[in-house]
């Protein structure tokens, strides 16, 4: 019998990384191949359902970074390891690693839109000369906001990084990662660095754009005034979505349903996306 990809599977929450109080990210078991990028259909009983990127993945497991902001999110941080939810997936296209070799790649990301792009990063800090060069920057609210910090801090190794906030905390704030040893970082956004990213040829280039809506379009906006090839860049489109599987149309534009043809887009067929 064929297995169906609708039909959910348990999946063992093996540890739990609080980065924020709202932001914590679940390992989870998992078994089968995926790519960054991609998403799974992550669900309680008696709750709902909601997509969640794939921030990372290992042998035998997969990590998912979620922000609690409603009905499943707040149920699934009162879960611990050892404990089991509900999955479905890998769903969606997510980043081909193939498309960015021996280029210039930049990488822009903001808030959680880090998590679909963390796998890429991380594939390309440990086979750092399958590009050419490599420039990241990532952007966040305030430094208690950061998350990956043990991440920055390893990646600060051998590509050009810039981390980011809007700007510093009011208070001091309580979260578990110790903001005394962020790298160093900047205050402003991200759209504020793009015309100190340098690259030998901008035509030579593959660029990534994660983030909230506002931030990707500014981002994109500020990369063409520099004169990037709009061809170079690419955006995902997080859409708000129910089955994942292409069969309810809730994500549909157009000809396009983006959890199938997306949620990664050439920005040239994903600009047509907005709506
Ligand atoms: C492809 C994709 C990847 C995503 N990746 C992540 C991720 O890595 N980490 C993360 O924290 N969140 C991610 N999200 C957003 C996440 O799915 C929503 O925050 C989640 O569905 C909220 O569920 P809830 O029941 O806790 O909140 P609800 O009580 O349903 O709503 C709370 C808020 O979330 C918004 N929301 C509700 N349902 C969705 C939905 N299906 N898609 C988008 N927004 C929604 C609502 O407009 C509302 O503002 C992703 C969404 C998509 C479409
Ligand atoms: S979410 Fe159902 S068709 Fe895309």
């Amino acid at each position: 019998m064929s297995k169906n990809e609708y039909t959910p599977f348990l999946s063992e929450i093996l540890e739990v990384k609080k980065h924020t109080e709202l932001e914590y990210t679940f390992r989870l078991s998992f078994n089968g191949d995926v790519r960054p990028g991609q998403f799974f259909e992550v669900s309680l009983p008696k709750f709902g359902e909601a997509p969640i990127s794939v921030s990372g993945m290992g042998d035998g497991y997969v990590e998912l970074t979620i922000r609690k902001v409603g009905k499943v999110t707040n149920e699934i941080f009162e879960l611990y390891k050892g404990n089991t939810l509900m999955m479905r997936g890998p769903y969606g296209n997510g980043f081909d690693v193939e498309d960015y070799k021996d280029k210039e790649l930049i990488i822009i990301a903001g808030g959680t839109g880090v998590s679909p792009v963390r796998g890429v990063i991380e594939y390309f800090h440990k086979n750092r000369t399958q590009v050419k060069d490599m420039t990241v920057i990532t952007g966040f609210k305030s430094p208690s906001f950061v998350l990956f910090q043990e991440d920055l801090k390893n990646w600060n190794d051998n590509m050009k990084l810039i981390l980011t906030v809007d700007k510093e905390d009011d208070t001091p704030s309580d979260v578990c990662e110790n903001t005394k040893e962020l790298p160093a970082y900047q205050v402003g956004l991200v759209t504020q660095y793009i015309p100190a990213i340098k690259v030998k040829s901008k035509t030579d280039t593959a660029i990534l754009v994660v983030g909230p809506p506002m931030m990707m379009r500014f981002t994109v906006q500020g990369l063409l005034k520099e004169g990037y090839p709009e061809e170079n860049i690419w955006i995902s489109h997080e859409r708000k979505m129910c089955c994942g599987i292409g069969k309810c149309g809730h994500c549909k534009i157009d000809d396009v349903y983006v959890c199938l043809d997306g949620p990664v887009f050439p920005y040239t067929k994903g600009r047509l996306l907005v709506d």
